[in-house]
């Protein structure tokens, strides 16, 4: 009937995920299959084994996805695939897929920017969110400032040195004895409402750099010291911890989590503050990828957006995390030639110094 109807597969990092969207943003089906085991066994995500789990699932993930939505290949407009950044060996494991259907049924491949579709994806869930916006992408590997001035074109003005907020958040609940099953950033946040944020005195980053880049490195050393120095032993889990073991872990887990987010506000914020001299037309930021489904997180970066006039939009997290739902653009994109990889990473400059 007209319609454009999308498959989506993502296999970036340690989740295999499909997913199939139409054009009027309708999410018809999406699947995820997480390698919560692995994670838990190697305390980290391997290449080769990740490469082996999702081949082992992808076939199998992709045809549920199809099934869900009630269709089959024949039905599809086009099959779009995370291209990068991310693992290359499980990147090629959903490129070959994609290549795979899009031979067999004579459909075009669309290349997504993994990072593009973290911010893009929040356009399904804000019909009024409109160019340019800027975006903030906060995940286990990235941790992104983004000035989004049209579709394709971004222009970064900040990003880590070293690491992302995610993997700090991991890091931080791997030294406390946290479950590892699922990932760290929400068991972290859920210990971090029993505990006092000012009880330990961690120093916030990079306060002297008046850019919008992000530092983590520095704070996970000094959430590793306070550990050691508590004496806390991360082979006794939470659940079997005396009372005043489990307090203080839960003032760690908060006295962290108060500062890595208070470095997300301080960039925010002067970001907002310069990007809107250069488009003065800025109504969003848009908050997204995995440690956007942090409700501290939200709240906090809320308070800042709406002091400096603009509003935030936070997908559900079902959305933030990696998910292979991209917010495409209906209509005009689609139209005449389907785009191929619309941004190149050229394309990604560092503005401010
Ligand atoms: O976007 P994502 O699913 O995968 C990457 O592209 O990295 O993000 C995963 C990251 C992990 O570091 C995880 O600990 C973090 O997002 N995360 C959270 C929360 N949920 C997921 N961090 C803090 N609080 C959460 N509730
Ligand atoms: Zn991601």
């Amino acid at each position: 009937d007209g319609d454009v109807v999308v498959l989506g597969i993502e296999t970036s990092c340690d989740d295999t995920a499909a997913a199939v969207v139409r054009s009027d943003g309708e999410i018809l089906s999406q699947v995820v299959s997480s390698q919560a085991d692995l994670l838990a066994k190697y305390g980290g995500v391997a290449p080769k084994m990740a490469e082996e789990a999702h081949s082992k699932v992808i076939d199998q993930v992709v045809q549920e996805a199809l099934d869900k939505a009630y269709l089959t290949e024949k039905d599809l407009t086009a099959v779009a695939v995370t291209i990068g950044p991310g693992l290359s060996l499980c990147l090629r494991v959903g490129v070959q897929k994609a290549r795979k259907i899009a031979g067999g049924f004579n459909l075009p491949i669309i290349g997504i920017h993994h990072m593009e579709a973290h911010a893009l994806v929040a356009r399904l869930i804000e019909k009024d969110l409109q160019f340019p916006f800027m975006a903030l992408l906060i995940s286990g590997g990235h941790n992104l400032l983004v000035l989004a001035r049209d579709l394709g074109q971004y222009i970064q003005l900040g990003t880590t040195i070293d690491d992302a907020i995610g993997e700090a958040y991991d890091k931080t609940a791997k030294w406390l004895g946290l479950d590892l099953r699922r990932s760290g950033g929400p068991a972290i946040e859920k210990l971090a409402m029993e505990g006092n944020a000012e009880s330990v005195k961690f120093s916030i980053p990079m306060k002297q750099h008046k850019d919008c880049n992000f530092s983590y490195a520095g704070l996970k050393t000094q959430v590793r010291l306070a550990i050691e120095s508590k004496k806390i032993d991360a082979k006794i889990p939470i659940s079997s911890a005396s009372n005043g073991d489990r307090l203080s872990r839960a003032d760690i887990a908060a006295s962290f989590q108060r500062i890595a987010v208070l470095h997300l506000e301080e960039r925010c914020e002067r970001a907002i503050q310069w990007a809107l001299k250069m488009e003065p037309s800025i109504r969003h930021l848009v908050v997204s990828g995995g440690v956007a489904s942090n409700q501290y997180v939200r709240a906090r970066l809320d308070m800042v957006v709406k002091k400096n006039g603009l509003q935030l939009v936070c997908p559900p997290p079902r959305l933030c995390t990696d998910n292979v739902v991209i917010g495409f653009q209906p209509g005009p994109t689609f139209s005449g030639e389907i785009f191929t990889s619309r941004t190149p990473y050229a394309l990604f400059v560092n503005l401010i110094r």
